[in-house]
C-alpha cells in the first residue's frame, strides 16, 4: 500500500476552527452547521478510501476473495474496542437503518406483538415498523416525547408510559435526530428488562459524539445497538455496525440475505452482495484521524462549542432551546425566531433561504406546529458560523 499522506493529519496540538478546515473537502464559503445530517469526511480518510478502492481494482477477483476477509475484520476489530465490545459482537452495516432493518426483520413476529418507539423517531426506523406492523398485524406504540423537553426525566416518562402495557421490543432513540437530545438510557433499558422486553437502541448519531461501552450496555439489556461511522466518526459514507450480544446474534440476519445464510452472524454479515467495501475499510483512518486529534479533546470541544453556539444564538433571538443545556452534546435544537407556523414548506423555504442568501447550511424541522434549528459543531466550526446564523434574524 502507498504511504499515508501525514500531512493531512492533524496532531493534538493543531488549533481547532476555520484553520482545521482544508483537512476536510468542505467549501470554505459555506457556514457548515450541519455535520449531523451525513458527516464529513477528511481528506485524510478520503485518501484511504480511495487507497483501497485501488487496491480491489488493481485484481478485483484476489482482492474479493483473499484480502477483503481479513481486512473487514481488521477494520471491525479496531471500531469494536473504539465502542466498547469485543469483535464477535459486531457486524459492519451500510448504515444505521439497514442495521435497524437488519434487527426489526429477523424477529418472528406473531400477530399483536407490540413495538415501542418514540414519536420523535427517525422516519425510516418509523417507516419499517410500519411496514412490519402492516405485514404481520403488529401494533406500533409511540412514546410521546414532548417538545420543548424540561428534564431527562420527561423523556424517561414518555418511554415508560409506553412500555407499561408490555412489549416485544422497544427501540430507543440514543440522540433524537431532530431534537438532538441524548437519552439516559439506564433507567428504560432497566425497565425493558423487568418486563421481558427487547432492546433496540438506535444509535446513528453517537459513534464519535459520545463516548461508549457497548458491552456495559449490553449486560444492562440492551439487545442491539446500530451506530454509523459517517456522522460523528468522520469515515466515508456508507458505513455503520450492529453490535448484538450472543443471545442477540443467535436469529439475526442482514436486511439482505446472501452467499452465506445460516453460517453465522460474522460470515452473513460479512457478504451481502457485492459492494463497494472501502468506505468501511477507511474506518481505521478514521479513527486515526480522530484519534490525532486527541479522543478527549475531539468530544469536549464539540460540546463546548456547541454550548457557547446555542447560548449565543439563544440570548440573540431572545429564545429557549428546546431542553436543558445539559441533555444535548455536538447539537442543539433551538426555536427559529420566526413568527410563522411549522409546516414542509417552511421548512424547505427557510433551508434554501439560508444557503442561498446567506451560504448557511443548517436543517430546519417543523417539530409541534413550530419551526426549530439544529445546529451542529465540529472541529471545523468557529463562533463566527453561528454569529452569521444569528445576524441572519438581527
Ligand atoms: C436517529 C437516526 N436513526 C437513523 C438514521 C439513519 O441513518 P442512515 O441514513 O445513515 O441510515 C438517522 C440519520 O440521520 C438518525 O438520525
Amino acid at each position: 500500500m502507498m504511504p499515508k499522506p501525514s500531512f493531512l493529519l492533524p496532531t493534538y496540538d493543531t488549533p481547532l476552527g476555520h484553520r482545521l478546515r482544508s483537512l476536510w473537502s468542505l467549501d470554505p464559503s459555506i457556514h457548515f452547521l450541519n455535520h449531523g445530517s451525513y458527516g464529513a469526511t477528511p481528506r485524510f480518510v478520503q485518501a484511504a478510501q480511495l487507497r483501497w478502492r485501488e487496491e480491489l481494482e488493481n485484481e478485483p477477483v484476489r482482492f474479493i476473495g483473499d484480502i477483503l476477509p481479513d481486512a473487514l475484520r481488521v477494520a471491525g476489530a479496531r471500531l469494536a474496542r473504539f465502542v466498547g465490545t469485543s469483535p464477535p459482537r459486531l457486524a459492519l452495516v451500510e448504515n444505521a437503518t439497514a442495521g435497524v432493518t437488519a434487527v426489526l426483520r429477523s424477529i418472528r413476529w406473531n400477530a399483536g406483538d407490540r413495538i415501542v418507539l418514540a414519536n420523535h423517531a427517525y422516519p425510516a426506523v418509523k417507516n419499517t415498523a410500519r411496514y412490519l406492523a402492516e405485514r404481520y398485524g403488529l401494533h406500533v406504540i409511540e412514546a410521546q416525547v414532548p417538545w420543548p423537553l424540561t428534564s431527562a426525566e420527561a423523556l424517561v416518562e414518555a418511554y415508560t408510559a409506553a412500555i407499561e402495557g408490555g412489549a416485544r421490543i422497544a427501540i430507543i432513540d440514543h440522540i433524537f435526530s431532530p431534537l438532538a437530545v441524548v437519552t439516559p438510557l439506564g433507567a428504560i433499558v432497566r425497565l425493558c428488562r423487568e418486563r421481558g422486553v427487547q432492546v433496540l437502541v438506535d444509535g446513528a448519531h453517537a459513534p464519535g459524539m459520545l463516548r461508549l461501552s457497548l458491552d456495559a450496555l449490553g449486560d444492562m439489556g440492551v439487545d442491539w445497538y446500530v451506530g454509523n461511522c459517517h456522522k460523528w466518526l468522520c469515515a466515508p459514507k456508507g458505513c455503520g455496525f450492529i453490535v448484538a450480544t450472543p443471545e442477540g446474534q443467535r436469529d439475526l440476519h442482514p436486511a439482505v440475505i446472501s452467499n452465506f445464510y445460516g453460517e453465522g452472524f460474522e460470515k452473513e454479515f460479512a457478504w451481502t452482495g457485492t459492494i463497494d467495501p472501502s468506505a468501511r475499510l477507511a474506518i481505521t483512518a478514521a479513527l486515526e484521524f480522530i484519534e490525532a486529534i486527541g479522543l478527549e479533546r475531539y468530544h469536549t470541544a464539540l460540546r463546548a462549542q456547541a454550548r457557547e453556539a446555542s447560548a449565543m444564538l439563544a440570548n440573540a433571538w431572545g429564545v429557549v432551546p428546546g431542553a436543558p443545556a445539559e441533555m444535548f452534546a455536538a447539537m442543539v435544537t433551538l426555536p427559529l425566531p420566526v413568527n410563522e407556523p411549522g409546516s414542509k414548506e417552511a421548512v424547505a423555504r427557510w433551508r434554501l433561504k439560508l444557503l442561498q442568501e446567506h451560504n448557511i447550511e443548517v436543517p430546519v424541522h417543523a417539530i409541534n406546529g413550530r419551526l426549530w434549528v439544529r445546529i451542529s459543531a465540529q472541529v471545523y466550526n468557529e463562533l463566527s458560523d453561528y454569529e452569521a446564523l444569528a445576524q441572519v434574524f438581527a
